[in-house]
């Protein structure tokens, strides 16, 4: 038997069915009280359900393929812990257009079109590449929810950080599994690494525009798109020195390297101190 995991030994995908009451959060802006980060979070929230299912399909595609009885069951733990992120952020949306006015047929029905789509146009391992690519850029936001400089650092609290710190640190556990299944389904293949790239850059262009459609949405429905304040502190916010784009930066672009593997970068300890918070609060 080859070995087809590389996800560390002590590294556990647990099931974890946390539920969330978010209604009293998601009627205002909870983001630091401030409707462009607020609205960033919401229409990367938009995306999920319909993003994880996809992931989940993708990779399940390819579980017979899988002869590792240690992959075979991070794949089983990993569609387990997107289902459940999946129940999550659709009941999060539905709360959130209810309590906003937001229409979430449109916002999900421009998704929903999109990956119909690419469903017809991919070819399956193509469609492989771009969940393993997706999941290198949750697993990235991850580290910084998790992380210093973090948005968790009392600028969210209650249940929206429960939600969001949770969500981030199952994405850090299962960071590798897609990755792992792509990476021995293309040994071999020549086309195994361009592929893998490109898709970054594809998956990559499509995740920030379909958030900033869903935040144009949004900021029109709040009467805030035209306010230049909210702007300035936004892109300041994505871009700035301690920006969420630019923090995310040198972790985004190490997917580029021949060698790259997800756990290269051993974020561990980020989620050893989540857990350790999460035993404080029972
Ligand atoms: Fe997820
Ligand atoms: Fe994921």
């Amino acid at each position: 038997m080859k070995q087809e995991s590389y996800t560390p030994e002590d590294i556990s995908i647990q099931l974890r069915n946390k539920k969330h009451e978010l209604a009293d959060c998601l009627g205002r802006d909870w983001y630091d009280n401030h409707p462009f980060k607020t609205a960033w979070f919401n229409a990367m929230s938009i995306t999920f359900p319909l993003g994880e299912k996809s992931f989940i399909d993708s990779v399940r595609h390819y579980a017979d393929k899988i002869t590792d009885p240690k992959l075979q069951s991070e794949i089983k733990h990993f569609c387990g812990q997107e289902g459940i992120h999946r129940r999550e952020h659709e009941l999060y949306n539905i709360t959130l257009c209810k309590e906003r006015g937001y229409d979430l047929n449109y916002l999900e029905g421009r998704i929903a079109r999109k990956i119909k789509e690419s469903d017809t146009k991919l070819s399956s391992i193509q469609r492989l590449s771009v969940t393993v690519a997706l999941e290198h850029i949750t697993a990235v936001l991850a580290e910084r929810m998790l992380g210093d400089q973090v948005d968790a650092n009392g600028v969210i609290e209650g249940p929206m950080k429960e939600l969001w710190t949770w969500h981030a640190a199952e994405e850090m556990e299962h960071k590798a599994v897609a990755f792992d299944v792509y990476r021995s389904v293309t040994q071999n293949k020549s086309y195994s690494e361009k592929m893998r790239k490109s898709s970054l850059r594809l998956a990559t262009f499509f995740l920030i525009q379909d958030i900033f459609v869903g935040m144009i949405h949004m900021l029109r429905r709040d009467k805030k798109l035209w306010n230049i304040k909210v702007w300035i502190e936004g892109v300041q916010f994505l871009l700035g020195r301690n920006g969420y784009i630019r923090t995310s930066w040198p972790a985004y672009k190490e997917y580029f390297k021949d060698d790259f593997h997800p756990w290269q970068r051993d974020t561990r300890p980020l989620l050893e101190s989540w857990e350790a918070g999460q035993l404080s609060h029972e």
